[in-house]
């Protein structure tokens, strides 16, 4: 009785052990692919705005708006330096650019050097999102 108990103890305490690490593997996975999804819904929502504001030739709201985008982008580059994306990294250098020439026609109430500038930017976006997020359907996106 002692002996059989010491056996399914045994494995019990093993099978635990196997779980708990399959848990915080499945877990670390999730959250290193949850590591670009934060920055960008920022980088959507302030170039929602920052388009919006373009639209009604608020360059206040614009000029704002790019600052963010010039803040957040810079936060992503060290996920793709782990990821040795050298085109990303890249990518992620020329959208900060991108923003911050938005910013500097916005300020200097700029109307053709602010166009230029969000078609510079939009495409950073758009050659970024070719190569590296995978869409997944339903508004979920990941890396690829
Ligand atoms: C260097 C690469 C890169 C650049 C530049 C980039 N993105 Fe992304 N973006 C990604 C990747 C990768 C994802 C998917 C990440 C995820 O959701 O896990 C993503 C996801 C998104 C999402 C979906 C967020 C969500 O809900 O997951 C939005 C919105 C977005 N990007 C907007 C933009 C806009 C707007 C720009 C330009 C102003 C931009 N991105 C520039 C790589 C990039």
């Amino acid at each position: 009785m002692m002996f059989r108990c010491t056996i399914v103890c045994g494995r019990i305490a093993r099978m635990t052990k196997k779980l708990i690490l399959c848990f915080s593997a499945a877990l670390g996975l999730a959250l290193m692919a949850d590591e670009l999804h934060e920055p960008m819904e920022k980088v959507g929502k302030a170039n929602g705005a920052l388009r919006k504001g373009a639209g009604a030739g608020d360059m206040k709201v614009v000029s704002e708006n790019a600052a963010i985008l010039a803040e957040v982008f810079p936060t992503t580059i060290a996920a793709w330096e782990k990821r040795k994306m050298a085109d990303a990294v890249q990518g992620t250098k020329d959208a900060t650019a991108a923003a911050l020439a938005v910013k500097k026609a916005a300020d200097a109430n700029d109307a053709d050097g602010l166009r230029a500038a969000l078609g510079t930017l939009g495409g950073t976006c758009k050659s970024c999102h070719t190569a590296h997020r995978e869409d997944l359907g339903d508004k979920k996106y990941k890396i690829k």
